[in-house]
């Protein structure tokens, strides 16, 4: 018997960039996120007689062996809870998205993986104590096990879901991966970086609690008018914690640019298309339904011959999934 778990990665509006505990892996900003639903990681595990007195892991990531160090401080944790025999533990994990490639390939993994682990190894964890699970692993992946909207606050341990998937059914956020290479610089040194070295920082980390409270106000009351523009302060603002860091941090690329120029010139036509970034050079757009066909046309006007831009739309997805098969 294996057990599945689908999760799906979970994009914040307001952004988490900072540690308060770098060994618990607690967030300094509050952030708020959302399912997307187009996108997910789908995770297998199996258990198998440990070879030694202790229990053992191996995790794949789309067919590619990972390193098992990267998964130590989540299942040591993950074990803490266990009581049975010593087993070494299978994962075998795919994504249907770019990998670490600023798609929050993390969030929907470690989701998945918590989940997986939870059913596999009966620890009986709760959606709460599944989500700081999930942390140990990255802390993007709280926000992951619930569906709709979610919000992790600053130094928690876990995320807590602010509404339903069904809560704003118009939202929608159009994806465009203008590079599908790995990253340089993994968000966790990026963000290590601006915290140890950029002078704005602590400015950062201030700001971003009336982002998260505007934030929360818009989505409750569905208003992209008012949720845009604290969009687009809490990406540029955390960028410029990397911009600003010794040495710089630059996860853009010149197709980065023009896709923000192209979501800017939108607005000034009437369009709501707030665009967003992480991690890496993809750039995502917050929009409307109505409005999806105006800003794909956009899109489709600004890019060069030479862009091999995939571009995907998704709403607004459900939390993780397990099963037994
Ligand atoms: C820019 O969750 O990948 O996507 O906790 O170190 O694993 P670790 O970091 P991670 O960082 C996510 C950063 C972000 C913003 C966000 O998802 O809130």
């Amino acid at each position: 018997m294996s057990i599945v778990a689908v999760a799906h990665p979970n994009l914040a509006l307001v952004k988490y960039w900072g540690k308060a505990d770098t060994g618990l892996n607690l967030p300094a900003s509050g952030s708020i996120g959302i399912s997307l639903g187009a996108f997910s990681t789908t995770t297998r595990l199996r258990l198998e007689a440990a070879n030694s007195g202790s229990s053992t892991w191996e995790v794949s990531i789309n067919g590619r062996t990972q390193d098992p160090e990267r998964f130590r401080d989540f299942f040591d944790e993950a074990l803490k809870g266990y009581s049975g025999e010593p087993r070494h533990i299978v994962v075998a994990s795919e994504n249907d998205f770019p990998t670490a490639a600023g798609l929050a390939s993390s969030a929907s993994g470690f989701a998945a993986l918590a989940g997986a682990v939870n059913r596999g190894l009966n620890l009986n964890l709760n959606d709460s104590d599944i989500s700081a699970l999930a942390r140990r692993g990255s802390g993007s992946a709280t926000r992951s096990v619930s569906g709709g909207f979610v919000a992790y606050p600053e130094k928690a341990a876990s995320a807590r879901q602010l509404h339903r998937e069904n809560h704003w059914p118009e939202l929608r956020c159009v994806i465009v991966q203008v590079s599908s290479g790995k990253k340089a610089v993994s968000s966790r040194k990026a963000m290590e970086a601006s915290r140890t070295t950029s002078p704005y920082y602590p400015a950062w980390i201030e700001d971003s609690r009336k982002l998260v409270d505007q934030a929360r106000d818009a989505i409750a009351d569905r208003d992209l008018d008012a949720l845009g523009p604290v969009i687009r302060r809490s990406y540029l603002r955390m960028f410029s914690t990397m911009f600003s860091a010794d040495d710089p941090v630059m996860f853009w690329q010149e197709a980065s640019i023009r896709v923000m120029n192209i979501a800017a010139e939108l607005r000034k036509n009437g369009i709501a298309a707030w665009e967003t970034m992480d991690a890496g050079p993809q750039v995502k757009i917050i929009t409307l339904e109505t409005q999806v066909e105006a800003v794909l046309t956009a899109l489709e006007a600004g890019r060069s011959g030479a862009d091999d831009w995939v571009i995907s739309v998704s709403g607004i997805g459900s939390g993780l999934k397990v099963r037994e098969e």
